[in-house]
């Protein structure tokens, strides 16, 4: 087969890389599963679906566990992999309930930020070749601040202050690698609203002299719905214009109905990912492609949006889709 991350190694980028989500969700005890990603050739990276979010690793106020990130980590030391790591604050998905619930007061509320990421970012260290501070901040409509506890509590302080907090976390580490830091956000991967707020939100933030690093382009896609490659590549270039690289952090295209599916529409699914891969190819500041699980049957998908799916390079039994061929070739730049 095309090895995805030797590939992209010799175009020139950091990796070619999933997501995974163990323990706990299957993965961890399929074989196939754990073959695959555990190959170095296929996947130079892999991100934490769920494993280093706010509700798993300070379930409780001040209460810290790191079981499944530490498993990521050694995946990672393990296999000779990238670890992108994902994330410290983030308005929905996966937010403790004490966060949610404490009726705190802005300055209660900062102290709970800074508080989670001294300890998060201090724990991983080095490991993490990159955290993604904030998460999808900002609404799909008018690109606004979402609602949220931490915006509802801090106003668009919330935002600033979190970049501040990671860069202090991060520059009391040891000498050594330091994590960078990353804004990651899905319908920011072209040109419209929503991208241009996330440019001035980074030009907020350096005009404050607060590090930024980079810009995460989730790239949940819809099979013959996805950007135009030219539109990818001209928004990569705006970010890559404000001093930042930029990286496709979650990448999958979604057929909307999986009982109406056939060989034309895992065509164009093949094309869409082929223009996205190619986007970043292009960019050199694209540092690499990572995509959100690799298997139909562990994709997060289904349970969100029931009745789609089928978005993955590997077949639920897997066998490889058309697409991780054409991701081959984009690599290749074929
Ligand atoms: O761990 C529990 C399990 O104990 C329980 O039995 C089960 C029953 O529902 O739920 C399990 O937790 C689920 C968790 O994934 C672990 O698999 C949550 O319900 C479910 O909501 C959670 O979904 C995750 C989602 O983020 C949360 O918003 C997905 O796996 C994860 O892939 C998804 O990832 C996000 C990125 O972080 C940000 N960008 C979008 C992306 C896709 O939504």
């Amino acid at each position: 087969p095309p090895y995805l991350n030797d590939l992209a190694v010799a175009a020139g980028k950091l990796w070619f890389g999933s997501a995974t989500d163990q323990p706990g969700t299957g993965e961890d005890t399929n074989i196939l599963y754990q073959t695959i990603l555990n190959d170095t050739h296929i996947f130079g990276q892999i991100t934490p679906a769920n494993a280093m979010k706010f509700v798993s690793t300070e379930p409780e106020q001040n209460v810290f566990n790191y079981t499944g990130g530490d498993i990521d980590v050694a995946i990672a030391k393990d296999h000779g992999k990238y670890l992108r790591c994902h994330n410290l604050v983030w308005q929905n998905g996966q937010l403790s309930d004490f966060v949610i619930n404490g009726n705190w007061s802005a300055d209660e509320l900062s102290a709970i930020m800074k508080n989670h990421i001294d300890n998060v970012v201090g724990h991983f260290g080095s490991n993490c070749y990159s955290w993604d501070v904030v998460n999808e901040a900002l609404n799909d409509v008018n690109g606004s601040f979402a609602p949220s506890v931490w915006y509802d509590t801090l106003g668009p302080e919330y935002f600033f202050l979190a970049f501040q907090y990671a860069q202090e976390a991060v520059a009391a580490l040891p000498a050594g690698p330091k994590p960078k830091l990353y804004y990651n956000d899905y319908n920011i991967e072209s040109p419209g609203t929503k991208a241009t707020a996330a440019e001035n939100l980074i030009k907020e933030l350096q005009a404050r002299n607060i590090q930024i690093d980079g810009v995460g382009l989730e790239s949940h896609f819809i099979v013959g719905n996805t950007p135009s490659r030219a539109n990818m590549t001209a928004q990569k270039q705006a970010f890559v214009a404000l001093g930042l690289e930029v990286a496709i952090t979650e990448l999958d295209v979604r057929h909307v109905q999986v009982n109406a599916t056939n060989s034309t529409s895992f065509a164009i699914q093949a094309q869409n990912y082929y223009d996205s891969v190619a986007s970043c190819v292009e960019v050199d500041e694209c540092i690499g492609i990572t995509v959100w699980d690799f298997d139909d049957q562990y994709s997060w998908i289904p349970g969100t949006f029931p009745g789609q799916g089928l978005a993955d390079l590997y077949n639920a039994d897997f066998t490889r889709k058309p697409a991780y061929y054409s991701v081959g070739e984009a690599l290749e730049g074929v």
